[in-house]
């Protein structure tokens, strides 16, 4: 079975309570949940993890990378703007993945308008909420021959 990893950097476990009109008043669990339920229709297997530590986030992409993960989501929060480290455990683990930002990062701070891995990315989706993580777990799901 084709198997998907969602990934949510430092400070997404707040969602709900986070400054609610930047970032919507879903909690994690509910956009966790309905991804989870996109994923048992289409026959893929899900996992998910949020850590506010750079290295747990990199050493889940190592694992996902020996496991066959077959494709990863990810929203990787402030580590976006910081972090080599993520990047290039995404490029060791050479797995396709979607970046997520609930916010338009671009109408921002000019310290969020640069990732460190939007240039690796096979795609990115920014400022359209909790369903912009809809939007990539589908097409991830359809990139790995399933439907949705
Ligand atoms: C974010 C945008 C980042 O700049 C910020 O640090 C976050 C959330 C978003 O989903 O809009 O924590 O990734």
């Amino acid at each position: 079975m084709p198997h998907l990893l969602v990934l949510h950097g430092p400070n997404l476990n707040r969602l709900g309570s986070r400054e609610p009109d930047r970032y919507g008043h879903q909690t994690l669990d509910q956009i966790n949940a309905h991804l989870a339920q996109i994923c048992e229709e289409a026959g893929v297997g899900f996992d998910v993890l949020q850590s506010n530590h750079e290295g747990v986030l990199i050493e889940r992409i190592h694992t996902a990378a020996d496991q066959g993960v077959g494709f990863i989501v990810i929203n990787p929060a402030a580590y976006t703007h910081t972090s080599i480290g993520l990047r290039d455990a995404l490029l060791a683990a050479a797995l396709p993945f979607l970046e997520v930002h609930l916010s338009n990062v671009h109408a921002r701070e000019a310290f969020r308008q640069h990732s460190y891995l939007s240039d690796i990315a096979e795609g990115v989706i920014s400022g359209l909420g909790a369903e912009g993580y809809e939007f990539a777990v589908r097409a991830a799901i359809r990139r790995m021959g399933g439907q949705a």
